[in-house]
């Protein structure tokens, strides 16, 4: 499929020049390596992990890949959750200088595929029997028309609940698990001059947020009638009312308003500056670079409404197809992404989990056991992050962010309003296209 499409359609040069793509438009946190002679070894890989531990879990599998004669040239877009990187991403494949890999997670994939862009490693798939190895939910995302499109790189849990044990036991506060434990938690923290909780306005951070309160309002099964059949009905639920409510109640427990890095709220959170924060667990391995151990220095914990569910994004690499010149490097890199070894070894890093059924759990850290037990275990509810591209395409991940900002920011929105505005972007953007429909396992 892709090679046709490719060569017909939208046939992209062998390999953009070396000077061309450092500068390309990026705010590469990295400077690419220079140029060696053997170009056919090299593949360049655009993405967005620029914070250290995201850094340290690219450099990582760039190490694992010199070993086998494949040289990672970065191309790191800064910007947490990739939209800026996205749209590096299309601006260079316009410009036919596509990356030969690229971080391209859940529909992303599913429409590139469907663009015939990338190249399917159904070959890999099967010699290294993914089929049998990794989680169904893993091998779902892969898939497009039946054929493999991307490899795996870990499994991300959105909806987490940080807490410094510091804090709260230096203030001798209980650890909340509940709302209104957390509401009474976030006043005496208050009292003590500490800010309960760290939070930032950027658009795709407010967003996170918002989406495991959805869930931990509306129960997972509602949540996947909003998300993953997109059914505009759901939305009436007096559930949306109530987690937009949520998000403004939660914010209101922070700083100030401001739009800051997640890294930033981060710092604040290890530092003690903060004591309590939403985020995917990007965190926790960001967390862990400062020298913070999961369970010990913080409580990982689910958003309160959603323990028991695993609301999760899968980050795959892609494989541009091009000319199909780099095959074989692509396939080679695919393999290693995949293998257990590199699995334990990035995701320990990364704060994800492997997407392995077979890797021994007890070499994971606290906090990534109870996430891939969780995952792995079949009576487990599994749902799609909107915000991490598993449910919804570009566009309409967009608007829903842009929606949930827009209500974050203007105090006169009332949750009421906030809904119907959701009501009126679902019956916009149609129901869901049966291509881009992907069942959970
Ligand atoms: C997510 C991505 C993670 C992490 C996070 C923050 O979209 O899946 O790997 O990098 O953004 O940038």
């Amino acid at each position: 499929m892709a090679r046709m499409f490719a060569l017909l359609a939208f046939a992209l040069p062998a390999a953009a020049p070396l000077g061309l793509i450092a500068a390309a438009p990026s705010s590469s946190a990295a400077p690419a390596p220079p140029a060696t002679s053997d170009s056919t070894t090299e593949l360049n890989v655009l993405h967005w992990w620029t914070s250290a531990s995201e850094r340290a879990a690219a450099d990582h599998v760039a190490a694992r890949m010199s070993e086998l004669g494949l040289r990672w040239v970065d191309g790191a877009v800064a910007g947490g959750g990739g939209g800026p990187a996205i749209k590096v991403l299309n601006e260079r494949t316009l410009r036919g200088m596509a990356p030969k890999v690229a971080q391209l997670n859940g529909q992303a994939t599913i429409e590139w595929a469907e663009m015939g862009l990338l190249l399917e490693l159904d070959g890999v798939a099967k010699r290294r029997q993914w089929a049998r190895t990794m989680f169904p939910q893993v091998m779902a995302q892969l898939n497009v028309r039946e054929h493999v499109v991307a490899a795996p790189l870990g499994i991300h849990r959105i909806n987490n609940l940080y807490l410094n044990k510091a804090v709260f036991r230096r203030l001798n506060i209980e650890l909340p698990t509940h709302w209104s434990g957390l509401q009474s938690a976030a006043l005496a923290l208050r009292a003590a001059g500490v800010t309960p909780v760290a939070f930032s306005d950027e658009p795709w951070q407010v967003a996170t947020v918002f989406e495991t309160l959805l869930l931990a309002e509306a129960g997972p099964a509602l949540y996947r009638r909003m998300v993953e059949q997109r059914d505009p009905q759901a939305f009436n639920d007096p559930s949306v009312e109530r987690a937009f409510q949520r998000l403004r109640d939660w914010r209101n427990l922070a700083a100030g308003p401001g739009e800051r890095p997640w890294t930033q709220l981060v710092a604040d959170f290890a530092a003690g500056r903060a004591a309590m924060l939403i985020m995917g667990d990007w965190a926790r391995g960001e967390l862990g670079t400062l020298g913070l151990e999961g369970g010990r220095d913080f409580a990982c914990q689910a958003v309160p409404g959603t323990s028991g569910v695993h609301q999760f994004s899968i980050d795959t690499l892609a494989m541009l197809a091009g000319n199909y010149s780099a095959q074989a490097e692509q396939e080679k890199m695919a393999e290693l992404l995949g293998s257990a070894t590199l699995q334990l070894g990035y995701n320990r890093i990364k704060g994800s989990v492997p997407v392995r059924r077979d890797v021994p759990v007890d070499e994971l850290d606290y906090c990534a056991q109870q996430s891939y037990q969780l995952f792995a275990n079949p009576a487990t509810a599994r749902v799609p992050s909107l915000v991490h591209r598993m449910a919804f395409d570009e566009v309409g991940k967009n608007a829903f962010i842009e929606t949930v900002h827009r209500f974050a920011l203007d105090p006169k929105q009332t949750p009421a309003a906030a809904q119907r505005k959701l009501q009126g972007l679902l019956r916009a953007l149609g129901p869901k296209s049966m291509k881009s429909v992907q069942a959970t396992p």
